[in-house]
């Protein structure tokens, strides 16, 4: 079982409270908005000397940043500098992971989303994440996107219009209509991709947490990805992983920098942010060195 099979096996919320949910349901009606930071993006995620241990070890340490709404912000970076640990504290997936630990404050619209009171299930609900590699359920094409509505509670008769409204914004629709009961696994790998896409808008949620969607698929796929990323950051908050200076180029507004600094005496590697800014401004004139040199390719 795969680690986000597990988390939509686990979705069903036992221990959910009408008061978490009311909690998190002040979000969405936009009642408690803290002030923006700048009027025309506000800010989603506020990052503060956020660290991420597994074990002893830590991966990644004093991250501060601002994630804005309706942007698409990329991590990039070398393998190991600890994008995808980072990507993982957006949404609670270190909960899954024994001796994963985070510290410091990550505010999700105001709220410290590793409060005591914050229900982890419902996070998640709000904080989709779409994998590196295609993970359809071994179900129907139907029933992959489906799933989460129907654990949420969607009516039989309201499923037909988010299947299909699902489909159309993850571009797969035309594709499937007619194989709609059809295996998922019958699917090519960047159809799969969009299928798991469309699975995690089904849900609605506010954010898309994307690590490397794109690295199992070939240009043709990648690019309707990445134009479909365009057409629903209207709608979405969303931060992608990606190893592709082009596609950070191509779809971020924001770009985050890691890489990883070596500390000779005690023999250990840390993740670190180098810079964070525009993506204009991150790809024409870094402030850092070491983000010029990553971005020109003279690293990593
Ligand atoms: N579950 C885990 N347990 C222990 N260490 C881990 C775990 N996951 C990641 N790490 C370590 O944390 C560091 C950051 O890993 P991470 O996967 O976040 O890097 P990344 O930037 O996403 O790399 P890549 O580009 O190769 O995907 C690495 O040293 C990695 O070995
Ligand atoms: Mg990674």
């Amino acid at each position: 079982m795969t680690g986000s099979e597990k988390l939509e096996e686990d979705d069903v919320p036992p221990e959910t409270t009408t008061e978490d949910l009311l909690r998190l349901g002040d979000i969405a009606s936009g009642s408690e908005q803290p002030p923006a930071a700048q009027p025309e993006a506000p800010v989603v995620f506020d990052v503060r000397d956020l660290s991420v241990f597994y074990g002893s070890f830590r991966a990644v340490r004093n991250v501060d940043f601002e994630i804005h709404q309706h942007q698409v912000t990329a991590f990039i970076g070398p393998s190991g500098c600890g994008k995808t640990t980072v990507l993982r504290s957006f949404n609670r997936m270190h909960d899954l992971t024994e001796g994963a630990r985070v510290e410091g404050t990550l505010n999700y619209h105001g709220i410290d989303l590793y409060g005591a009171d914050v229900n982890a299930v419902e996070v998640r609900r709000r904080i989709g994440m779409v994998f590196q590699k295609p993970n359809p359920f071994p179900k129907s094409i139907y029933d992959n996107v489906a799933y989460g509505p129907k654990l949420a509670g969607a009516k039989r008769s309201e499923l037909d219009d988010i299947v299909q409204r699902s489909l159309e914004q993850a571009a797969l629709w035309d594709e499937v209509k007619d194989r709609l009961k059809k295996s998922a696994l019958g699917l090519s790998g960047g159809q799969q991709q969009r299928l798991c896409i469309a699975r995690t808008v089904a849900v609605e949620p506010e954010v898309i947490l994307m690590d490397e969607p794109c690295s199992a698929l070939d240009p043709i796929a990648t690019g309707r990805i990445e134009d479909l990323m365009d057409e629903i950051k209207a709608q979405y908050t969303i931060i992608i992983v990606t190893h592709n200076m082009q596609q950070a180029a191509r779809v971020s507004d924001r770009c985050a920098f890691f890489t990883t600094e070596v500390n000779e005496q005690s023999d250990t590697r840390t993740g670190i942010l180098v810079e964070f800014d525009a993506t204009e401004k991150m790809f024409s004139n870094p402030s850092d060195e070491r983000t010029e040199n990553y971005v020109t390719g003279r690293f990593g």
